[in-house]
């Protein structure tokens, strides 16, 4: 049976007498007002998050781009803007994002292993900071169309330095066999021939080595790594700015202690020891993952004779992949627990799919059908893997500032969801 610390993540999620609240709402009012499933945000512990990170840079020249894969929903994306983020866009619908939310093209860094020849253009045209370029060919490819459109195209190499991130081999991107970024010794000549482009202007090294990092170690070469080769191509006179350092630093989801920002961003600056580059990075669950929560309802509680107990949600893998993606962990508790001692459960959600299972075995207060229960730790690649699967509409967002909640995105409906077809 899984036992589950409680109380790990920030202040600004918790348990009191009341049930669980989100900053001064409770789960409870938010589930009345939006119904359930629904995704509920505290605009506190994002900005807390955000001032960590942006803090323990110190003076250090740095920028963060925000990772908008993890969660772009506009208010979400609107508030890092605030905070002073730039961001980190995947794809043409995230730079579009980006730019809807008031962010500037100079302050987006466009990534993707298989980006469109319109996508390329697009960002040419647009000037984005940096198009951080996978391969070979996708630096001819920029080339050719920044000198057909007449401008130049900023561009960053994403090395791929064979490093074990150590992470779930889902979510690894750094070892020579995955499919991201050039082999690193392979580097320092094609940044010398972008150089020699008319095209292209090398900006810097990009390096991301995977998601959900909980060893410094693994973060750390890879940095180490980026900011040696950057060394070398400096000292050739390809005049870089910044070396970007992706994402990755994972969070806590089972109450395990994980590195902070400080001793993170400690370990990239010691990195990059003596590199007269600015420092980016690409942040994207450690800042908004343990700021939301996913609110369910039980709607059936089945125990099985002699055996298990399936304690079934109205939310399943159509809301939060995760778990059937990755069999990843996340906390799940009663929003109010009832008094009785705790016995395992499968915690399942309502889809025809065996994998559709948010936990085994885990330690769960006594709960009946109606009850409402809370998943945590969903703020990052909770709503945005969300699939419409059983013709299932997409759940509602809700964020909540102090003792204020709003609706930042209404559930869909049946009528949106077939409005596209004939
Ligand atoms: N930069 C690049 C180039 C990335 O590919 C990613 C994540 C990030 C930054 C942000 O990484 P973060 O700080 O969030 O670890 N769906 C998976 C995670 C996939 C991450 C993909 N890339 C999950 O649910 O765990």
């Amino acid at each position: 049976m899984i036992t589950v610390p409680r109380a790990v993540s920030a202040p600004f999620l918790q348990h009191d007498p009341g049930g669980f609240r989100i900053e001064s709402v409770t789960a409870a009012d938010v589930a009345a007002g939006l119904g359930t499933p629904c995704y509920v945000y505290s605009a506190g512990a994002v900005r807390d998050a955000y001032h960590r990170l942006d803090a323990a840079f110190g003076d250090h020249p740095h920028a963060i781009h925000y990772a908008l894969k993890a969660n772009s929903t506009l208010a979400i994306v609107r508030l890092l803007r605030s905070l002073g983020s730039r961001v980190d866009a995947n794809s043409m619908g995230e730079v579009d994002v980006a730019l809807r939310c008031g962010f500037a093209p100079r302050e987006i860094v466009f990534t993707g292993v298989g980006k469109s020849a319109a996508e390329l253009a697009r960002a040419v045209t647009l000037d984005v900071h940096a198009i951080n370029v996978e391969s070979p060919g996708e630096l001819e490819r920029l080339d050719q169309l920044a000198t057909a459109h007449g401008v130049t195209a900023r561009v960053a190499l994403r090395v791929n330095p064979d490093i074990d991130a150590q992470s779930h081999p889902h979510i690894s991107t750094g070892l020579r066999d995955n499919k991201f970024g050039v082999p690193i010794a392979l580097a320092r000549s094609l940044v010398g021939d972008m150089a020699r482009r008319r095209g292209l202007v090398p900006v810097g090294i990009h390096v991301h080595i995977g998601s959900q990092i909980t060893l410094l170690d693994p973060l750390a070469r890879a940095a180490e790594a980026a900011a040696t080769l950057a060394r070398e191509l400096l000292s050739d006179g390809v005049p870089l700015e910044q070396l970007d350092f992706g994402g990755g630093l994972g969070i806590s989801y089972d109450g395990a202690p994980v590195p902070g920002a400080g001793a993170y961003v400690r370990a990239l600056v010691a990195a990059a020891a003596g590199s007269p580059l600015a420092l980016a990075i690409e942040p994207g669950r450690s800042i908004v993952g343990p700021a939301g929560v996913l609110l369910t309802t039980v709607v059936d509680v089945k125990q099985l004779p002699g055996g298990r107990r399936f304690v079934v949600l109205d939310a399943g893998m159509t809301e939060l992949m995760r778990p059937a993606l990755y069999g990843a962990f996340h906390r799940i508790e009663p929003a109010r627990p009832r008094a009785g001692a705790a016995e395992p459960a499968d915690v399942v959600g309502p889809i025809c799919e065996s994998t559709d299972r948010f936990a085994r075995d885990l330690a769960l207060a006594p709960l009946e059908v109606g009850d409402l229960v809370v998943v945590r730790d969903v703020g990052a690649y909770g709503a945005v893997l969300g699939s419409t699967y059983l013709r299932r509409p997409l759940p509602p967002e809700a964020l909540v500032d102090g003792d204020r909640w709003t609706t930042i995105r209404r559930r869909q409906t049946l009528d949106d969801l077939l409005s596209l077809e004939a």
